[in-house]
């Protein structure tokens, strides 16, 4: 085996999905903890403190350092190199938030055992759906009282569309939690409530050991119904299944107690995917790059701009696909097809920003640049290669722009143009008027876009609600039909950043009307760069 397919092969990229408060924050903690990242619990916590203060992007400025390093986290485990990459969530969450989702392997999903599958939850497996990303799921909290796990996973298989195999089971909830039983293993792993415990945790093996009726009364009867009814729904794991996401194992436990954590990760360490290969459009053609690939290629899946005035740079965040990263190499952008060269690509082990030497594919590397980057770009040794599969997403908030000065439309379309490639919004010119609208996927985006004009492009701009509820990236393939469309809707019509013709719907029930009376026309929720 050559050293990049060996390397590949050992690498595990993937992020953690879950609704805000399910958990995420102490689950990413407590992975970094049993990962031997991290010494004492508490280093992600710093970013969460500030998190219910404000929205003020000032304050949120002062956090970009922190945020920068936590956007990668790798550390090894098992013999394997875990990437895990952050999902920006609450009011953070942005178009990032979906892209970075392109760029993993697999998912962890965090459901909290009270709440079940919440909102964001399902919109992010929508996203993980796009690439069949297989997704491992952790009921977090199981020391509160929560619902019926047999209820959850019902839950999960109608509302996610994906059938349950729970490896671990939980022995009572609530206060009368006691442990998980784990069924592959055929053992149980008794709770203790210790937070700071994090190795020799009581173990006992069989399901009918001697002995546990009258330790654990109710509870264990209820298990052993619970487990005969999964055995007999067939529920097993299957390998293939996952790995096709058809299929989802599920862990009970306890981040903020440490507990389940374990068995969590060395399941998921063992049964998620490698790097995979990924499609890119040739010359004349596509083709799947392989990462064993001797040759470096890689995609930019998402852009950072460093809010310090003295270090104006943005970091552009890499996925390596193929092939080796050598510091000082010299990079092709395949969009600019001009060499880029790359003095001090970042690296991010969980516990600081270090200079690298390598980088294998699965890993992640940040490239320092002024703007010659742009997100979906693609970089190899050469080869006209363009990675596909890393969109645009429909965006769900929309403002117009108002200009406190007229005489800097010159300046705002510049910083529009370039905040646009770099994903931090997304730019509309409807076809009737001259109103610019941006659209974003969460609310901080426009914040950032709104500082950002005014610190990097001197540009005072205000931004108005506007009545859009939606948008499609609307085509056809009969040029009369669309035609005939474009002039029967021009009001509601816009072409974005990149000439595209977009339908800014103004409900949900104004989008289906307009679906059904124009069958030949595709309406698009996601629109691939370029
Ligand atoms: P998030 O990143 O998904 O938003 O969730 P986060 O980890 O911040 O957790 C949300 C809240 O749930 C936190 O409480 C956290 O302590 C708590 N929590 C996480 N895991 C467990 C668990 O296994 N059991 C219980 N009982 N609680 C859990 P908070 O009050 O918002 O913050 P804090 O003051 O405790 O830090």
């Amino acid at each position: 085996m050559s050293a990049v397919a060996e390397q590949a092969a050992r690498r595990r990229t993937f992020a953690i999905i879950s609704h805000p408060d399910a958990g995420k924050t102490t689950l990413t903690e407590k992975l970094l903890l049993f990962g031997g990242a991290i010494q004492l619990a508490g280093t992600v916590k710093g970013r969460k403190a500030s998190r219910h203060a404000t929205s003020d992007w000032m304050a949120l400025e002062q956090q970009r350092g922190i945020s920068v390093t936590t956007s990668v986290m790798q550390f090894p485990y098992n013999g394997k190199i875990v990437n895990l990459l952050d999902t920006p969530g609450h009011e953070d969450f942005s178009e990032d938030t979906y892209r970075t989702l392109t760029a993993v392997d697999s998912a962890l999903m965090v459901i909290d055992a009270a709440k079940g599958v919440e909102a964001r939850t399902i919109k992010l497996m929508e996203v993980c759906r796009l690439r069949d990303t297989p997704i491992v799921t952790f009921v977090n909290k199981c020391d509160r009282e929560g619902r019926p796990p047999l209820e959850l996973l019902d839950e999960i298989e109608k509302v996610l569309g994906l059938h349950c195999a729970p490896i671990t089971w939980p022995l009572g909830m609530g206060r009368a939690f006691k442990g998980v039983y784990h069924l592959l293993e055929d053992r149980f792993y008794l709770y203790s409530g210790d937070k700071h415990r994090v190795s020799e945790i009581e173990t006992i093996a069989g399901l009918r050991a001697p002995g546990l009726t009258e330790r654990f009364g109710e509870v264990y009867k209820v298990l052993l119904d619970e487990i005969e009814l999964l055995q007999m729904a067939g529920t097993g794991f299957d390998l293939d299944a996952y790995r096709a996401a058809r299929l989802t194992p599920v862990f009970f436990g306890s981040a903020i107690n440490n507990f389940g954590v374990r068995e969590l990760l060395d399941g998921f360490t063992e049964w998620a995917p490698p790097p995979q290969p990924r499609n890119a459009l040739v010359p004349g053609g596509a083709r799947a790059v392989q990462p064993t690939e001797a040759a470096f290629s890689g995609f930019v899946f998402k852009i950072q701009a460093n809010m310090d005035p003295k270090h104006r740079d943005r970091v552009a965040f890499l996925r390596v696909c193929s092939g080796v990263y050598r510091k000082g190499m010299l990079l092709h952008s395949v969009r600019l097809n001009a060499p880029v060269r790359i003095a001090n690509a970042l690296t991010f082990m969980a516990s600081e920003r270090e200079t690298i030497e390598e980088a294998y594919p699965g890993d992640i590397i940040g490239l320092h640049n002024h703007g010659t980057i742009a997100i979906g770009d693609s970089f190899s040794e050469g080869e006209a290669l363009r990675f596909t599969g890393i969109p645009n997403f429909a965006p769900e908030l929309f403002r117009r722009v108002v200009l406190k000065d007229p005489l800097k439309a010159k300046q705002l379309n510049k910083g529009l143009d370039q905040l646009s490639e770099e994903g931090a919004t997304q730019v509309y010119r409807p076809l009737a008027n001259n109103d610019i609208i941006l659209g974003a996927v969460g609310v901080l985006q426009f914040d950032v876009v709104q500082y950002r004009l005014k610190d990097e492009y001197g540009v005072d701009a205000v931004f108005e609600p506007v009545p859009v509820h939606t948008a499609r990236w609307v085509s056809c393939d009969d040029a009369r039909k669309l035609k005939e469309f474009i002039d029967k809707n021009e009001q509601r019509l816009a072409r974005d950043h990149y000439g595209d013709l977009v339908y800014l719907a103004s409900s949900a029930v104004n989008l289906s009307m307009t679906q059904e009376r124009h069958p030949d026309v595709r309406f698009l929720d996601t629109k691939e760069h370029g």
